[in-house]
């Protein structure tokens, strides 16, 4: 091996990601729960997969899907109980499988004791785990906007002081200038740890701390700012950078366990100081320049729409190759709760939707880094089922509904606006099979379901040799034996052809050249005279393979094919 490759078990790994509310639901509450996840284990283990990424799981009044905890040492109700997690874990590692546990440690419930003794009086000891401030004049204490729209402020009747909250007004944030609060999530982390976790995912990390004095970032706004230009001043990183050191003290020193750091906006610079292989430091950095393309993540950009180009997925994603080759190690991802199907954004939604959700496959699964699938992702799964207003049910998008209507922005534009980017497009059941409620539950579904689970569902891919669930468990087989695809250096060909995305991946004497139509075209692709030169070996694609001789060859609509030069 190269001797600045340094292998540890979570690059070589795949994670799945679990949106637990919409998994598997095992007792007809409609909503999906930890024995349902047990019970898919074996489905999980099949398709390959070996890190089970669960979004929060702990107890929740889950107004926001569980990132707002009321109780961090328990399970959400609706999930079940601390006996649960434990069977859960132990048959995952039973199964040769781990599992990763989100920590949002930005913010909590207002249901949490803490905020409940917090906002009691301003005497209270519990009053400086978050951060509160007086209004100036008769208006918010600074323009900072929020991610899910408005002020960061929420004013607090009983104390007339207002209360920080970066996403919702249920979710105060939590003061980490405050050492005793500090220390209390410190102990949080252990809990979990000594559990037997595997590893953590922080959430919102960048932003735990804020700009000292909490200074407006700009002044030509006086009530608030748009998120994305007010985000800067709630990324304190060399302070997060300290907390994050003793985070993985506490969860991982004495454990192998992997830290992944969510960590978007965050620039190389920036990146490189906080990510390492070594505890202390974020193991995995998950940014999310590829996702900003169509729309922006949060705040009112999400529901502006963008059109993306080739050019500009392919500058993305190559600048973080590029850059943490050798330096620090990517994840790499196309969709997750947070966003609409990777099929509906960078896909083909009609006849193409299988080429193209295997061409994306292809993609995800040959680039440098960790790669993750969003539950349903295996097969294809497009999102949608939202007619009316009632049919949402993410804060975010129903805090947009209620803008658009407030500034009288057309109702019926509001609602295509909201069906296009929702949240909630993500979150639909998982589609099990092709019964009732696609065999997510017996019960009502806490979330309406995405059409036609009578033919896109887990039970049918399986059952066909050519599915995009089993095209995925030979890209994941694939992957797992090949230091190239591990740990190959990624090289961008062709970098101003704007319907294929080319490159390669070479380790050692080996290259792999990976060939992605991104669309349903029939382009030429022209081989860099150097490469076709050698003899090529098709490992693995999409299609039959075709006529693929010389220099010069067509591509066939969302082809996508793997080639070993000789
Ligand atoms: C993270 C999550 C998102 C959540 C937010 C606030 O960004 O991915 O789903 O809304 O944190 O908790």
């Amino acid at each position: 091996m190269q001797a600045n490759v340094n292998p540890k078990w979570w690059k070589e790994s795949v994670i799945y990601e679990i949106y637990p509310k919409s998994f598997m639901d095992s007792n007809g509450d409609g909503v999906g729960d930890l024995a349902g996840i047990v019970s898919k284990l074996d489905y999980l283990r099949e398709l390959g997969v070996n890190v089970l990424w669960l979004t929060p799981i702990y107890g929740s009044p889950d107004q926001e899907g569980g990132y707002d905890i009321s109780d961090h040492r328990a399970i959400m109700d609706k999930f079940g109980t601390l006996d649960d997690f434990d069977r859960l874990l132990g048959e995952a590692h039973e199964r040769g499988m781990k599992i990763m546990l989100e920590m949002p440690l930005n913010h909590t419930s207002d249901r949490h004791a803490w905020f409940e003794e917090s906002r009691a009086s301003k005497q209270n000891d519990k009053r400086n785990y978050y951060i509160w401030r007086e209004g100036r004049g008769s208006g918010y204490p600074n323009n900072w906007g929020s991610y899910f729209g408005g002020s960061v402020w929420e004013f607090d009747q009983d104390t007339e002081e207002y209360y920080m909250h970066l996403y919702g007004k249920k979710q105060p944030n939590l003061n980490w200038e405050n050492e005793r609060l500090r220390e209390e999530l410190y102990q949080v982390v252990k809990f979990w740890a000594d559990k037997g976790v595997d590893g953590f995912h922080f959430n919102s990390i960048a932003h735990i701390v804020k700009t000292e004095g909490h200074q407006d970032n700009d002044d030509d706004n006086p009530q608030h700012l748009p998120v994305e230009r007010a985000y800067q001043m709630f990324s304190s990183l060399e302070k997060v950078n300290a907390i994050a050191n003793r985070l993985h003290k506490e969860s991982g020193e004495e454990y192998d366990i992997v830290v992944v750091g969510e960590a978007a906006g965050l620039d190389p610079a920036q990146t490189l100081d906080c990510i390492g292989d070594e505890p202390g430091k974020a193991n995995i950095v998950m940014n999310s320049d590829h996702m900003l393309l169509t729309h922006s993540s949060q705040g009112i950009g999400r529901w502006t729409n963008k059109s993306w180009t080739l050019l500009d997925l392919k500058k993305a994603v190559s600048h973080w190759q590029t850059v943490l080759h050798e330096q620090g190690w990517n994840a790499n991802y196309l969709a997750d709760h947070d966003q609409p199907r990777g099929v509906c954004r960078f896909g083909h939604t009609g006849e193409y939707r299988e080429l193209s959700a295997k061409m994306l496959a292809t993609f995800l699964m040959t680039l440098q880094g960790t790669p993750s699938i969003y539950q349903g992702e295996e097969l294809g799964m497009i999102g949608g089922g939202f007619h009316t207003e009632e049919d949402f049910r993410d804060v975010e998008t129903l805090n947009y509904l209620a803008f658009a209507k407030r500034t009288g922005i057309d109702p019926e534009e509001a609602l295509k606006v909201a069906r296009r980017n929702t949240r909630d497009a993500g979150r639909t059941p998982m589609q099990w099979d092709a019964s009732a409620n696609a065999g997510f539950t017996t019960g009502e579904p806490w979330i309406g379901l995405a059409p036609g689970h009578e033919e896109v569902n887990a039970e049918a891919a399986v059952a066909d040799p050519n599915s995009i669930y089993h095209y995925y468990r030979k890209l994941i087989e694939l992957r797992k034996v090949s230091p190239t695809l591990l740990y190959g250096e990624y090289k961008l060909l062709l970098p101003l052809d704007t319907d294929i995305y080319a490159y390669t991946r070479t380790f050692e004497d080996e290259t792999l050249l990976v060939i992605l139509n991104f669309f349903a075209g029939t382009p030429h692709f022209n081989c860099p005279e150097r490469l076709c030169e050698r003899p090529r070996e098709l490992l693995l694609g999409n299609y039959e393979p075709g006529e693929v001789e010389g220099h010069s060859f067509e591509l066939r609509p969302y082809e996508a094919a793997v080639y070993r030069l000789g």
